[in-house]
């Protein structure tokens, strides 16, 4: 694992902004996985800089998101779909029909994963997957439990992740329980992965996603087995490693 420790979260947010425009501007068909949460919002904010210096172009990338809350429409403020395009898609020239983010409201759940997968598959595979991390330690919506599930799936929340999430909706009870989510395999497919994490809150998940067994009660731990995951914390997330 490749470990870059900056000082600060605007830092961290240039650093992950950077390798994606690299990635971009070597292959500018490239296929970016992108993920959701506070935490990406500044690599976000420093892309969408890049792009409007006119310094690279998005028209030819695809994208394939981590995850979506299910049973929430993609107009509903709290929806991944709508983070996105609030955050960075209606902000840079990616097309439309390039945009990939699983389908919340789909009726039937398991074709929808595996259309998912095969849409991933048929586009090439992910050439650079952006990752947070939970303070469970789970990377898209991959929650702790017994058996790493290899590929997207429809995910029970953990009460944690509920909580933890429930400061964007109005009250508890509005959170999600359920999502559909990569899964580890789809994940650990992809040719190269970014994982940012910033904030003391996240140190001790850190410690363990770095130096702890590799096992599905803690999933970032798998990244261990990648053989090209950059790992770009800050200095309070960094602390222990
Ligand atoms: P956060 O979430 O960036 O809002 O901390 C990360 C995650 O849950 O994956």
């Amino acid at each position: 694992m490749n470990i870059i420790k900056l000082r600060n979260y605007r830092e961290i947010s240039f650093e992950a902004a950077k390798i994606i425009r690299d990635q971009v501007l070597l292959k500018p068909q490239s296929v970016i996985g992108f993920a959701t949460g506070s935490t990406p919002i500044g690599t976000y904010e420093e892309l969408i800089n890049i792009f409007n210096k006119d310094l690279i172009t998005f028209e030819n990338v695809k994208s394939f998101n981590l995850d979506e809350y299910y049973g929430i429409n993609p107009m509903n403020k709290n929806s991944y779909n709508y983070f996105m395009k609030n955050n960075l898609f209606n902000y840079i020239d990616i097309k439309e029909e390039n945009i990939n983010i699983p389908n919340g409201l789909a009726e039937d759940v398991e074709k929808e994963c595996e259309e998912y997968e095969r849409k991933i598959h048929e586009a090439g595979g992910i050439d650079l997957q952006l990752l947070g991390i939970g303070r469970n330690g789970h990377i898209g919506f991959n929650e702790p439990c017994e058996e790493f599930k290899a590929h997207t799936h429809l995910v029970e929340l953990k009460d944690d992740t509920i909580k933890a999430n429930s400061r964007f909706f109005d009250s508890l009870e509005d959170v999600p329980t359920k999502a559909i989510s990569m899964g580890v395999k789809t994940i650990m497919s992809a040719r190269k992965i970014i994982l940012i994490a910033s904030g003391e809150e996240k140190a001790e998940i850190i410690r363990e996603t770095v130096y702890g067994s590799i096992t599905p009660n803690l999933p970032a731990s798998i990244l261990q087995l990648h053989d090209d995951v950059t790992l770009i914390v800050d200095e309070e997330s960094g602390k222990y490693i």
